[in-house]
C-alpha cells in the first residue's frame, strides 16, 4: 500500500508541473489578445478626434451613428451628429445659441422662446417690400441694397414675408396643419419657436408677377443665385439638402448671415447647419 503511494506521488507532481507550464503559456497570450482588442477599440474611437470639429461629448453618438450609416465619411458622421441628425427632428431640442447675432441658428433642433423678439427690428422700405415687413437693421440695410441693385439690372426682388413673431407663426402653422395635416405641414412650415423668420434674419421674396412659390421660374431667381451672397444672403433650404435642413426646397427663402459667411457657405455648397457644425463649434 505504502509502495503504491510512493509511486503515484511523482506522477501527481508531474501533472501539476504540466498544468503550471500550460497556464503560464496561456495567461500572457490572453493578456496580449485583450491588449490588442483594447488597442483596436481605442484606435476606433481616436479616429474621430482627428477631425477638427470633433466634440468630445458626442463620441458615443459618432460611434452609434457610424454603425447605422456605414457608407458615410468620417467628416459626414461628425458633421451630422454635431447638427443633431442622429435624433429625429423635434427631439433633443435646445434653446438657440447666439441670439441677436448673424449666426443665430434656428431649426428643428434649436428653438426660440415665445418671448424672443430680435433687437433692432426695422421696417423695410416699401420700395423693396410689401408694407409692414421688418428685418433686423443690418439685414434690412443689406436687403435694401440687394433689391436696389437687382432693380438696376431690371429685376424685382421684393420681400413678401420677413420677421414673424411667435404668435404669428402659431396661426400660420395651425392653418397649414388644418389644411394639409401635421406630417405634410412639418415638411414646409416650421412649428412656432422653430421658424427662422422669428430671428428677423430671414426673408421670402417674389418678383411681383408670379406667386412666391414659383420664384424658381423667374430670372430674378437666377439673379439671386449669382448675387445674393454678395449682400450676405444664402439660399437657406436648397434642393439637395432636404435631409439636413429638414425642409423641402424653398427657392424664395433667403437668410442673412453676413458677406464673409455667405461666400464661404456658397463656395463650399453648405447649409447653415453644416457651416456651424464644422466651423463654429470647433
Ligand atoms: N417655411 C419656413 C421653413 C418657416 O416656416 O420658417
Ligand atoms: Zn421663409
Amino acid at each position: 500500500m505504502k509502495k503504491k503511494k510512493l509511486k503515484t506521488l511523482p506522477k501527481i507532481i508531474l501533472i501539476l508541473l504540466i498544468i503550471i507550464v500550460i497556464a503560464l503559456c496561456i495567461i500572457p497570450s490572453k493578456k496580449e489578445e485583450n491588449k490588442n482588442n483594447n488597442q483596436e477599440v481605442k484606435e476606433e474611437k481616436n479616429k474621430y478626434e482627428k477631425i477638427s470639429y470633433y466634440k468630445k461629448e458626442n463620441k458615443e453618438r459618432y460611434i452609434a451613428y457610424e454603425k447605422e450609416n456605414p457608407t458615410l465619411t468620417l467628416e459626414q458622421i461628425i458633421t451630422y451628429v454635431n447638427i443633431g441628425l442622429d435624433n429625429p427632428y423635434y427631439t433633443n431640442t435646445k434653446p438657440a445659441d447666439n441670439l441677436n447675432t448673424n449666426l443665430l441658428l434656428v431649426n428643428k433642433y434649436n428653438y426660440l422662446t415665445e418671448d424672443y423678439v430680435p433687437s433692432n427690428l426695422e421696417n423695410i422700405s416699401t420700395t423693396y417690400a410689401r408694407s409692414g415687413m421688418q428685418l433686423v437693421k443690418e439685414a434690412k440695410e443689406a436687403f435694401e441694397t440687394l433689391s436696389e441693385n437687382a432693380k438696376k439690372d431690371g429685376m424685382n426682388v421684393i420681400a413678401m414675408s420677413s420677421y414673424r413673431s411667435y404668435d404669428y407663426q402659431v396661426n400660420l402653422y395651425n392653418n397649414y396643419v388644418a389644411q394639409d395635416g401635421k406630417e405634410a405641414a412639418d415638411k414646409y412650415s416650421a412649428r412656432p419657436g422653430y421658424s427662422e423668420h422669428q430671428t428677423g434674419l430671414a426673408v421670402d421674396v417674389y418678383n411681383l408677377d408670379l406667386p412666391y412659390t414659383s420664384f424658381e421660374e423667374t430670372e430674378e431667381f437666377t439673379w439671386m443665385q449669382e448675387n445674393a451672397y454678395k449682400y450676405g444672403f444664402i439660399l437657406r433650404f436648397p434642393k439637395d439638402k432636404v435631409d439636413i435642413t429638414g425642409y423641402q426646397y424653398e427657392s424664395w427663402h433667403y437668410r442673412y448671415v453676413g458677406k464673409k459667411v455667405a461666400k464661404e457657405i456658397k463656395d463650399n455648397n453648405l447649409t447653415l447647419e453644416e457651416y456651424i457644425a464644422k466651423k463654429v463649434e470647433n
